[in-house]
């Protein structure tokens, strides 16, 4: 299955929040640590919306639909928290480690010097793919685990690389910009409609 990762911006938080409220229970306990309910996720989704700047999102896509998400989000020290969750029936197929490894793409090349993330003891496949993407993982509190990464700096090539995908980025929202300029001007010089 051809799956794409794409880095987003706050306007697509209100699908990030279904698709957190539509994750499993079981899937919800290894995100968040407890039993997540729909109420604190209309809180964590608030909360992203007042500190937008402290917050990126990426979604990964077949050609149907979304079904994974990425998240980081900068702690009031600096620090970086990373977070992925992968619809149920679609994991175990590549999904959660595309999506760490472009979040590391993005952090590497905006100088962000460590990322971290929360596991549950349980949870071996988050704590696999964080060794794979060389994350340390140790003991926070019983049952917890936290697996950091230093961040080297990107070198030429993943930097050159990571530019290209923001370029594009930001000229798909010209793009997307432009249409509304030009809606705008052909609805101001449009013709009244005859009563
Ligand atoms: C954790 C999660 C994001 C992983 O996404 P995924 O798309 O299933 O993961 P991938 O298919 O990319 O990778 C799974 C890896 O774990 C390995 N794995 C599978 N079962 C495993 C197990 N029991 N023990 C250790 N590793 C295991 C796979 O072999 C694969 O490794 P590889 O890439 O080296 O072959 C997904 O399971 C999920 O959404 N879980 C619920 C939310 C969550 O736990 N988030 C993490 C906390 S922030």
């Amino acid at each position: 299955m051809t799956c794409y990762v794409h880095h987003t911006s706050i306007y697509k938080i209100s699908e990030y929040s279904r698709h957190l409220k539509s994750l499993t229970d079981e899937d919800k306990y290894s995100r968040f640590g407890y039993l997540i309910s729909d109420y604190n996720i209309d809180q964590l989704i608030l909360n992203m919306c007042y500190n937008h700047k402290d917050h990126e999102l990426w979604y990964a896509r077949t050609d149907e639909m979304r079904v994974g998400w990425g998240h980081m989000a900068r702690n009031d020290d600096g620090s970086w928290e990373l977070a992925v969750s992968v619809e149920h029936e679609y994991q175990r197929q590549g999904i959660g480690d595309q999506l760490i490894t472009e979040m590391l793409n993005w952090a590497k090349f905006h100088h962000i010097p460590e990322v971290y993330m929360h596991c549950i003891e349980d949870n071996k496949v988050i704590q696999h793919l964080a060794v794979k993407h060389d994350l340390k993982t140790k003991s926070r509190s019983p049952g917890e685990r936290t697996a950091a990464l230093s961040l080297p700096e990107a070198n030429v090539f993943e930097a050159n690389a990571q530019l290209w995908k923001e370029h594009n980025e930001i000229m798909t929202e010209f793009a997307r910009l432009r249409k509304r300029y030009k809606e705008l001007w052909s609805n101001a010089i449009m013709p009244k409609p005859l009563l």
